[in-house]
């Protein structure tokens, strides 16, 4: 059992709490699940629950003690953070290790574990070249080779593909069948999670504001819409778009990319393993195209590829300006841009304002406090707020929203967006899909990867679709669902989205 009594949490460096006198009983067997918008306090709840942060006020009890906690098992969004052995055995067999059990046993223990959540024949590979979908499975593994009473699962589908969350969902299912005295407590922000749960928890600026059957707070549509649990596109207001006027004229030596053509791509990683090939499309300021495929099909480096970032093996990535000639790769940057899946890889200064003020700065026309301010605003974050901020102590969702404000504040030509929706709340989302349309109408040209079936049918004008052996086919919007093969690599696509036309 967990008891949360009036519990009362402040990070070191700021003056308001995250949590506020928060009070909430979980009995022994239960699942529940979480939702709240970014920045309400969930991953700190679940920082207290697996001990790894103590509240200055309140009482919390588990399973009994409050002074001997019982030992919880945490999955976090991103297995990358919890991966500490080279090989995978010794990844599962870390824990035990740890609490010193013997040698006998701890082989017992992991033979198994890996044999029970089927990844013995990962057994010797490295933990650092395993697929995002592989590195979920050894994670919760390692997690459940502990045989923990309590299971925290903080946004732990946010990297993967449909058949990884199935995987996820059908691991869960036997973990509970095997534990019936389990306590799970699920973080999401997906109402189609939420909606398998027999309880479901809302939190609101540290606060437990809904506690009840997910169906009886999804039939409160205004509730859910005002705690980022829904978003809705029709109500017309823009989120501070001022500071998105698209420049009229690039800086610096003035050429203007207007489209980016794949001319026969191919790209092998440097062991020789060809990841794409024979790519070819053109991308046209203005239009939006959506970037899907299975876990580990060259989505990412397909963006990386089109930023510039990376180069082909063979074939070539060309920019043109609008009368078709050439622009050489050195005029772009600033005006090709990438948001990528881990918003803190692209943070590298002490405050959220240089954050946003970094590259226009760098590209020689920096903003002015105002319009730094307009790109807060444009993300859904407060600049008073977070203007002083060290980036890295943002939570999830607030961190891939300055990430958006500060790729955006170079007023790019061509972006990529992939995964923009991953941790975003559902007002982060609807966000997201209005900033998109816009953009598009300033003629600016979006690359989105996502797996996320409502984002594609909303956003997207064509589809690339990458088949995981190298291929891929290019089609309409249309086409892609039409294709049930096709369209099984993203979420299914819920009646709202298809209410709203593009
Ligand atoms: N180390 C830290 N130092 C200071 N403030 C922090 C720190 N970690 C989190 N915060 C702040 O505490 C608040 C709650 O953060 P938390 O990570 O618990 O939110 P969350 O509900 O998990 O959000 P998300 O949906 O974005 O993951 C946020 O405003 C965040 O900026
Ligand atoms: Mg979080």
């Amino acid at each position: 059992m967990i008891k949360f009594e009036n519990v009362t949490y402040r990070y070191r460096d700021r003056d308001d709490p995250v949590l506020s006198a928060l009070t909430l009983t979980i009995e022994e067997g239960e699942s529940i699940c979480m939702m709240g918008a970014n920045g309400s306090g969930k991953s700190t709840f679940a920082r207290i629950v697996a001990g790894l942060l103590t509240p200055a006020r309140g009482r919390v009890v588990i399973n009994g003690s409050a002074e001997h906690p019982q030992p919880v098992g945490m999955l976090f969004q991103n297995p990358d953070n919890q991966m500490v052995a080279v090989t995978v055995e010794k990844e599962v067999a870390f824990g035990l290790e740890n609490l010193g059990i013997p040698l006998v046993e701890m082989k017992r223990l992991v033979n198994e574990t890996l044999q029970r959540f089927r990844i013995d024949h990962l057994r010797q590979r490295l933990t650092a070249e395993l697929s995002g979908g592989e590195k979920q499975r050894v994670a919760l593994a390692s997690v459940m080779v502990l045989n923990p009473p309590i299971l925290v699962l903080d946004e732990p589908d946010s990297f993967l593909d449909e058949n990884g969350k199935a995987t996820l969902r059908e691991e869960m299912a036997r973990i509970k069948v095997a534990n019936p005295r389990l306590v799970e407590i699920r973080i999401t922000q997906y109402p189609v999670v939420a909606r398998m749960y027999p309880r479901l928890v809302v939190l609101d600026r540290g606060v437990v504001v809904a506690d009840d059957q997910p169906s009886r707070i999804f039939a409160d549509h205004d509730f859910c819409i005002r705690k980022g649990l829904a978003y809705r596109l029709s109500t017309g207001e823009q989120p501070g778009f001022a500071g998105l006027e698209m420049r009229s004229k690039p800086p610096g030596k003035g050429v203007e990319v207007d489209s980016v053509s794949f001319r026969n791509v191919a790209f092998n990683h440097r062991n020789g393993n060809a990841v794409l090939e024979n790519i070819s499309f053109t991308l046209k300021a203005g239009n939006i195209l959506g970037l899907v495929g299975p876990s580990g099909s060259g989505k990412s480096t397909l963006g990386l590829l089109a930023c510039g970032l990376l180069r082909p093996s063979s074939g070539a990535v060309v920019y043109e300006d609008c009368s078709g000639r050439s622009v050489p790769p050195e005029d772009i940057p600033g005006r090709v841009s990438g948001l990528f899946q881990l918003p803190e890889r692209q943070f590298f200064l002490p405050t959220c304002a240089e954050e946003i003020a970094f590259g226009p700065r760098n590209l020689g026309c920096p903003h002015d406090p105002k319009t730094v301010a307009a790109f807060f605003a444009l993300a859904g974050l407060d600049a008073e707020k977070f203007s002083g901020r060290d980036p890295f102590t943002l939570s999830g969702g607030e961190k891939r929203r300055l990430a958006f404000a500060a790729v955006l504040s170079m007023q790019p030509r061509l972006v990529v967006f992939d995964e923009p929706t991953c941790g975003l709340d559902q007002e982060g989302v609807g966000r997201f899909i209005r900033l998109g349309r816009a953009l598009a109408n300033m003629r600016v040209g979006l690359i989105i990867i996502s797996h996320d079936g409502g984002i594609i049918h909303t956003l997207a004008d064509r589809v690339l679709y990458l088949d995981g052996d190298g291929s891929s086919i290019q089609m309409s919007c249309r086409e892609f669902f039409a294709d049930a093969r096709c369209a099984a690599v993203v979420s299914p696509v819920s009646p709202e989205d298809t209410t709203e036309q593009k």
